[in-house]
């Protein structure tokens, strides 16, 4: 999307009648948009406060204009900065998708370097944040853990607060990216009661990262590199996905100028969420509750005549009505990954799942297709994930998007403090009473 294509075009205009008044409004549309503050014109009197759109969910709302991610979700289409995901996933690593993300062109050979070894030098903790993750219980989410984490480095770096110092912002930025794969891995290390294990910069990203995970006595952890590879494309399918749950909470604390730790963390918690990034962690115990291939019709069914409550995990997407591009990527790595650790028994439960939903009615007519999540999951068990770990590997890569979407969102002059409109229902004013004169409340939702 280049500048022009954002100017209005004088033709493409939308006529509004208010048949209150009879009054006629035209407004401009840009890039198949009007502007919600122009229907604040539409008014019955001069007391009206004007017209708003009701869209909970934001179903379908822009709230803002973008150059990271675009999404064709009726074509099953992926692109960061205009890449197809399909070949970032083949060709690139995670830094370079990164780098994308956040700069808007794959850097150079040289920039790949240099960013690499930038990333690398703040791997490490501040020795203060091993103490305090200490303090979490033995069985506490490493979800929970994260986002704990990562909102107390505020502290460490106050001087992050100054976000519109260019060179202050990049920093924290690279921060945050090198730092999170460290405070992930000593989740899970707490979560096992194992050592914490230091970051070994000599490794890739992803190398790094497993070593963490999985390092034991030996002096060196010897990284498989088809895992490494297997993981470095999970991050790239994972780095963005423009305005999801969590991003939107990014830039929605962001826009109140917050600090990058403190808006990451509240990302990390819209992740946790079971709609959201707890999906894959669902999808497994979904195919474990199944247990068997020959159960899988009736489960089928089950969904199909519940009121809605059971969901087939894994599948459906609020913008993908056709089969999600990371699903198929993921659904070839898999093999990958299996030919190293085995095959996941429940790989043959979600293929006939899959079989069966991808030709019922019920699926076919409302749109239902895999998403990103239904085979993630086997892979991360394959390679000896705990479940509950599953949205730690998606918030790591995930944490590039975020920050480049955050960027983008304090340099756009167009934004300003979020801040929704709401449709007040409730009782008009009236005075306070006394105990005597009080009803009981029915059905209260807190008592
Ligand atoms: N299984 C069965 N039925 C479904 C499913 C599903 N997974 N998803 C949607 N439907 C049905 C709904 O019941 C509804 O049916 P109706 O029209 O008869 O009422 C219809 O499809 C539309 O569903 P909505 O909830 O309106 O769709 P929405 O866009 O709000 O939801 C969502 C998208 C949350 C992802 C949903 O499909 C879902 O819950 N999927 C399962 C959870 C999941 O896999 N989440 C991961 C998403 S990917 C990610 O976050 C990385």
């Amino acid at each position: 999307m280049n500048d022009t294509a954002l100017s209005p075009s004088p033709t493409e205009t939308l006529s509004v009648k208010d048949n209150r008044t009879g009054k006629t409004y035209e407004f401009p549309i840009q890039n198949g948009t009007i502007r919600a503050m122009d229907l604040r014109k539409i008014r019955v009197d001069e007391d009206d406060f004007g017209l708003m759109t009701y869209d909970p969910a934001f179903t379908n709302t822009a709230s803002c204009r973008s150059r990271i991610t675009f999404i064709d979700g009726e074509k099953g289409i992926l692109e960061y900065r205009g890449y197809p995901i399909e070949q970032l996933a083949e060709k690139s690593t995670f830094l370079e998708v990164a780098w994308l993300l956040l700069n808007g062109e794959l850097p150079t050979e040289a920039e790949a370097k240099a960013f690499t070894e930038h990333v690398c030098l703040h791997t490490y903790l501040h020795e203060n944040t091993k103490k305090f993750m200490e303090g979490f219980r033995h069985d506490a989410h490493p979800m929970g853990m994260l986002l704990s984490t990562v909102g107390a480095l505020s502290t460490f770096y106050p001087a992050a607060k100054n976000i519109f110092d260019a060179k202050q912002r990049a920093h924290h930025v690279i921060r945050l990216i090198a730092k999170m794969p460290t405070i992930a891995a000593f989740t899970y290390r707490h979560s096992i009661g194992f050592p914490y294990v230091y970051p070994d910069n000599d490794l890739s990203y992803t190398g790094n990262f497993l070593s963490m995970m999985k390092k034991m006595a030996e002096p060196k952890y010897k990284v498989h590199p088809t895992l490494e590879r297997a993981l470095d494309v999970l991050f790239i399918l994972h780095a963005d996905h423009e305005q999801n749950c969590s991003t939107n909470a990014m830039r929605g604390v962001g826009s109140a100028h917050t600090d990058p730790y403190s808006a990451v963390a509240a990302s990390t918690a819209a992740l946790y969420g079971p709609l959201h990034g707890g999906a894959n962690e669902a999808v497994l115990k979904m195919l474990r509750e199944i247990g068997d291939v020959k159960a899988v019709p009736a489960f089928v069914q089950e969904v199909k005549q519940g009121s809605g409550e059971k969901r087939l995990m894994g599948f459906g997407h609020r913008v993908y009505k056709n089969y999600d591009p990371r699903a198929a990527v993921i659904k070839k790595l898999a093999d990958e990954v299996f030919e190293v650790t085995g095959k996941n028994p429940l790989l043959a439960i979600a293929l006939e799942l899959e079989r069966i939903a991808l030709q019922d009615d019920y699926f076919v007519r409302r749109k239902l297709y895999p998403n990103v999540d239904f085979y993630s999951g086997l892979i991360y068990e394959a390679m000896g994930f705990h479940s509950d770990f599953f949205t730690v590997l998606f918030a790591i890569p995930r944490t590039a998007g975020w920050l480049a979407q955050w960027q983008e969102m304090l340099l756009d002059p167009d934004q300003k403090i979020a801040r929704p409109r709401q449709i007040y229902l409730g009782p008009a004013r009236r005075d306070w009473v006394p105990f005597s004169e009080r009803r009981e409340t029915t059905a209260p939702l807190v008592a």
